[in-house]
């Protein structure tokens, strides 16, 4: 018997080589996003909940495309190849010269599976101090399509039959295989190796590696985990299904870690959204990828928010839009209508409505009046805007980019700025106001009579 202490090493395996042809897509089907995230990043970031040596993803169908994914979540992982996807136990095997000399244990995650928890993984550790191999299981009421566990006392398990393998004399188990495994890495090779396609389906299966074992006189154990979790997704219908679960994970995860919702269910996550304690989000906020809101910030209604850094004690919309490289410091705001790209904001300065800042910083308490816009393309280029500490920019400015406000300078309202602003300068460029006495009911008259002919003819 060759199981486990809870401090073995451990390396993964992440299946992801499988075309997804029910996803009728020319894109591989582990490369389809779940919380603005490819389904991979999911399992992958499952599987460092057991904090592995080594990550190997095995790649197939669009390979290059899922390596990239693969490497954009973890720089280090490994990559195998499956040229041919000849089943899970196949795409096992490819992985072995990656790990041929790993000494610990090998968990087998599937890339179509991203709703495993943490949790449930070193249940399956734990479980390797008692079995040589564990496989997580679920129970449920629709078992078509999976693989079944034929279960002995105990929770010690037999064999996995798969669905389309089925015969009469196995019934219609309802305990169903997640797919994962766990077992020793080089065993887990070697038990592999022997298995063939003798099966319906013709393909080299990794639920074989039950019956070898147990042939071998390897004890094999079930762990169970939550249907929810288990959930595979082979089409857009599940496809659908899972963003919505994820949702709803992500917002009790939210609230749970000290996030006050008032909406919760118009609220939109993507994997990687960090927020702070004491964050306050209101209705129909969406949080695309790459979005960090410090702590006590609050996001108001109908905000979207992209690739964005928020620090803390910053109000942001309602309706405003930080698209990436938005980087609000603390106690910044942002108001209503208001979109900022590429651009930093300093302590405590402001953009409080209907305002465009693009490829811009910002000084400390800088105030931008509303109707701002930073002019900062030309149809070619992409021109910066720096506006230094505590300086105004009153209403209806256009800042033609490249140019620089100085500290505590003051732009006067309307002003069309094309030239640099000393520090402490006042800068308008607005035409001076003439008023003529008496005209305004001449211009009536004149436009009444012209209105009347109009009329007549
Ligand atoms: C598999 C299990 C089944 C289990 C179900 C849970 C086997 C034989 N069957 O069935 O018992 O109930 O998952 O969701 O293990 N893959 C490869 N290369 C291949 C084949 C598959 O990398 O040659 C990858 C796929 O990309 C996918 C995962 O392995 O991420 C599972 O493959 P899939 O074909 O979806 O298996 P299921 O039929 O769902
Ligand atoms: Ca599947």
């Amino acid at each position: 018997m060759s199981t486990t202490t809870p401090d073995r090493k451990t390396a993964v395996i992440v299946l992801a080589a499988g075309k997804g042809t029910r996803m009728k897509s020319k894109h591989p089907k582990v490369l389809h996003q779940i919380g603005n995230a490819p389904m991979l990043h999911h399992a992958m970031r499952t599987a460092q909940a057991l904090s592995p040596e080594q990550i190997v993803v095995v790649v197939g169908h669009g390979g290059e495309a899922v390596a990239t994914a693969a490497r954009d979540f973890d720089p280090n992982v490994q990559i195998a190849v499956q040229e041919q996807q000849n089943g899970t136990g196949h795409a096992v095997l490819a992985a072995q010269e990656a790990l041929a000399n790993f000494d610990g244990d090998l968990f087998v995650l599937f890339g179509d599976t991203p709703f495993i928890r943490p949790e449930s993984l070193l249940r399956m550790k734990e479980a390797r101090s008692k079995a040589d191999i564990v496989a997580l299981g679920f129970q449920t009421d629709a078992p078509a399509g999976y693989g079944r566990f034929i279960l002995g006392d105990n929770n010690q398990l037999l064999e996995i039959v798969e669905s389309k393998d089925l015969q009469p004399a196995h019934g219609d188990p309802s305990t169903c295989n997640s797919g994962l495994k766990s077992c020793d890495c080089q065993t887990m090779f070697r038990v592999l190796a022997q298995a063939t396609p003798n099966n319906a389906q013709g393909e080299i299966y990794l639920t074989d590696l039950i019956k070898l074992g147990a042939a071998e006189g390897l004890s094999c154990h079930a762990v169970f985990c939550d249907e929810a979790e288990t959930l595979g997704i082979n089409d857009r219908v599940q496809l659908a299904e899972a963003e919505g679960i994820f949702q709803n994970q992500a917002r009790r995860d939210a609230m749970l870690g000290g996030t006050t919702l008032t909406a919760p269910e118009t609220v939109f996550f993507s994997l990687d959204t960090t927020l702070g304690q004491d964050v306050i989000v209101g209705p129909s906020v969406v949080f695309g990828p790459g979005v960090t809101v410090g702590d006590g910030s609050e996001i108001r209604a109908f905000s979207h928010l992209e690739g964005a850094t928020v620090g803390a004690g910053v109000q942001v919309g309602p309706f405003a839009r930080l698209r990436p490289g938005a980087d609000l410091a603390p106690r910044s705001r942002v108001g209503n209508f208001v979109e900022i790209k590429n651009a930093t904001l300093a302590e405590g300065a402001k953009v409080n409505h209907l305002s465009y800042i693009g490829d811009a910083s910002l000084g400390a308490a800088v105030n931008i009046g509303a109707g701002t816009i930073t002019c900062n393309y030309d149809g070619f280029l992409k021109h910066k805007t720096v506006i230094e500490d505590g300086a105004f920019i009153g209403v209806n400015t256009a800042l033609i980019a490249p140019v620089a406000v100085g500290k505590d300078a003051y732009v006067g309202t309307g002003t069309v700025l094309t030239k640099d602003v000393p520090a402490d300068a006042l800068a308008i460029s607005r035409t001076p106001q003439t008023n003529r006495e008496g005209t305004g009911s001449r211009l009536r008259e004149k436009l009444a009579e012209a209105a009347a002919a109009k009329k007549n003819k």
